[in-house]
């Protein structure tokens, strides 16, 4: 086996075991958090992509869909580019979360049918208030994904995610957005917060999307 083919080998198996490890999380508790988890090649293009970006490709993120787009600094205060396929980086996160979308299909059913996702700069104090992804109901998002990209990140430098049980819960789980670290969740179920960071703190959030089209309203893309 060649250098290369060989290496595709061993992120497979890994790919194979996160996946799985993922379901069951899922599965029993609707949550999962995995450190050190998305392939270290992967994470560095992300993590190129990003650093090589122009600013001027970044948009100040709103809240809501495209046409009830708001801003609101009190909500969140973080830039975001959406990711489309455009950049190798951006294509071979792509197709590890189609893979991931696969696999949690036929593992659990889930039905899940379409992804978007995008980058998210948060500068130096920028937080993105408690809030849930989606609302029953109102929303087709089903399953949260946020993979981190910040090198030796310590616990001094803030920024965690907190993840909530329910509305009840004040004090959450925390993520430390640490490089390679990947938190999934159910969309509807977690209400969670990114808390102002020492550093800038850079992730990726995408969503996993069920199929909410019919007669002829074509769902609309976010
Ligand atoms: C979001 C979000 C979490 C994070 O963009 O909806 O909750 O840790 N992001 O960046
Ligand atoms: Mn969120």
């Amino acid at each position: 086996m060649s250098a290369i083919a060989e290496l595709r080998h061993f992120d497979a198996e890994d790919d194979a075991l996160l996946f799985e490890q993922i379901a069951q999380d899922i599965q029993e508790k609707g949550f999962s958090i995995n450190p050190c988890a998305l392939p270290a090649a992967l994470t560095e293009s992300l993590y190129q992509q990003v650093v090589h970006m122009h600013h001027a490709e970044f948009e100040a993120a709103g809240i809501g869909r495209a046409n009830e787009h708001n801003l609101n600094e009190f909500v969140r205060r973080d830039e975001i580019c959406w990711i489309n396929g455009d950049s190798a980086a951006g294509q071979q996160w792509l197709q590890w979360t189609s893979a991931l979308q696969t696999y949690l299909n036929r593992r659990l059913f889930l039905g899940l049918f379409s992804f978007e996702s995008h980058f998210a700069i948060y500068g130096k104090q920028d937080f993105y208030k408690r809030h849930r992804d989606a609302f029953a109901g109102e929303s087709n998002r089903v399953l949260s994904v946020v993979a981190y990209l910040n090198h030796q990140w310590a616990h001094q430098d803030g920024g965690e995610l907190v993840l909530y049980k329910d509305d009840h819960d004040m004090e959450g789980s925390r993520v430390l957005p640490t490089f390679g670290t990947v938190a999934v969740f159910l969309s509807e179920e977690f209400p969670h917060e990114v808390l102002p960071a020492n550093r800038e703190r850079i992730s990726i959030a995408g969503w996993f999307r069920v199929n909410g089209s019919h007669h002829e309203l074509v769902d609309p893309p976010r």
